[in-house]
């Protein structure tokens, strides 16, 4: 920042960065009589709609354009099949390519959408841009899905059938967990064939031996959708199942169960962004995990992994294939973290992150993700979830309380 910047000159400058990448990712248009219009995370890079994308680009634009953020959700809703599934890609413009089908979550490769799903964000979204999540029907009818298909134990937590449902794709975390079969590696088209024959199906995979995953993020995000509904809390559930107290941060529960403990990464702390968590959880998140230089506070925090980690890496390709969530910051994560440090009243460390995260944007644009050390901008080079940088610039965190 320049001497003379305040920060309001700053956030000025992300908020017109911000507006120019979501104007040119978006894309209107009709299929089969079905208008859409949504955001593409990345013309080159990712030319469909993919479900958190549009949930977060949403969530960013409603600053600044609420009707393209409502139509942006509609569209999902459009997406949806008569029970609510909604998949984690819709195809709306082609379907998949050859090239991308043994990656991808489809039965055939001319299908709509993948069979699988991303985290369910889409009723906190609609919260957040447009208004009351229960009034449409479609929201309800899309969460009543997904609790029925994958809360598998009845506790309000949900389950997912591969790491990429996680949103996270090639975290360590999941290393344990899929092994050489984990996205990211050359064997992850096996595990996309496998539970191809299995269509998709969570119950089937459980049958055929899983692994399946209830993850602390994916968790985290259906909880906030719930409490937009006006559902009763998840978090006492996940605070029982997923929390360990002993090493003051929550682990995903795999099944079948691992025997060592997998990578810490910042899905760790992400229950920060529930507004329910107790306080008492949340400070040891912050001042024993998020905090500390040595784990997530790096010159541009949060790392998406734990930077003591054997397994934290800044790259992100391996035998030529991209591994995503390996150490790199991401925008979406940084803005969940950092709305929670200012719910627990970190301010002065919440402004710190800001400072150093907005910087980055500011200096290499609205990049896919940034090196934690550098602030170098990584991967899709118009990415529009980092538009959430504006939220963070501006030091405006979304409502979390609910009321
Ligand atoms: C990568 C990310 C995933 C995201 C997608 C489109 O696969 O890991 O979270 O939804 O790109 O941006």
């Amino acid at each position: 920042m320049a001497a003379t910047d305040t920060w309001d000159d700053r956030a000025e400058r992300i908020t017109a960065r911000a507006r120019r990448v979501l104007d040119l990712n978006w894309r209107e248009g009709e299929r089969r009589g079905v208008h859409y219009a949504y955001t593409e995370p990345d013309p080159g890079r990712y030319p469909w709609q993919w479900y958190w994308d549009s949930c977060f680009a949403a969530i960013a634009r409603r600053r600044f354009e609420p009707e393209r953020a409502r139509a942006e959700l509609e569209t999902l809703l459009a997406a949806a099949e008569p029970d609510g599934f909604i998949g984690h890609t819709i195809f709306w413009r082609r379907p998949v390519s050859w090239k991308r089908y043994a990656f991808y979550n489809v039965i055939s490769r001319g299908d709509f959408m993948t069979r699988t799903i991303q985290p369910p964000l889409l009723a906190y979204a609609w919260r957040l841009a447009v208004g009351d999540p229960a009034e449409e029907p479609g929201i309800v009818r899309h969460q009543d899905w997904v609790e029925r298909d994958r809360d598998l134990e009845g506790d309000g937590l949900l389950w997912v059938l591969q790491p990429d449902e996680t949103g996270l794709d090639a975290s360590p975390q999941f290393d344990p967990i899929w092994g050489r079969r984990a996205q990211g590696l050359p064997l992850f088209p096996l595990l996309v064939r496998r539970n191809r024959r299995l269509r998709f199906d969570i119950r089937a995979v459980r049958d055929a031996g899983g692994p399946i995953l209830c993850g602390t993020m994916t968790n985290v995000l259906h909880g906030l959708s719930r409490l937009a509904l006006g559902r009763p809390s998840i978090t006492p559930a996940l605070v029982d199942r997923l929390w360990d107290e002993r090493a003051g941060l929550f682990r995903d529960e795999a099944w079948p169960a691992l025997d060592r403990p997998a990578p810490v990464t910042w899905a760790a702390l992400s229950p920060l962004a529930l507004p329910d968590l107790p306080e008492a959880i949340g400070r040891r998140l912050v001042e024993e995990q998020l905090l500390d230089p040595q784990r997530f506070w790096l010159p541009v925090p949060p790392s998406s992994v734990a930077a003591n980690e054997p397994s934290f890496s800044r790259r992100d390709t391996h035998l030529g294939l991209r591994r995503y969530w390996r150490g790199p910051t991401w925008v979406n994560a940084a803005w969940l973290l950092w709305s929670g440090m200012l719910r627990l009243g970190y301010d002065a460390e919440a402004r710190e992150l800001a400072d150093r995260l907005a910087g980055a944007v500011e200096r290499e644009g609205l990049r896919e993700y940034y090196d934690p050390y550098t602030g170098a901008g990584m991967g899709a080079k118009q990415f529009a979830w980092s538009a959430l940088a504006v939220d963070i610039a501006s030091g405006d965190p979304p409502p979390l309380t609910l009321d």
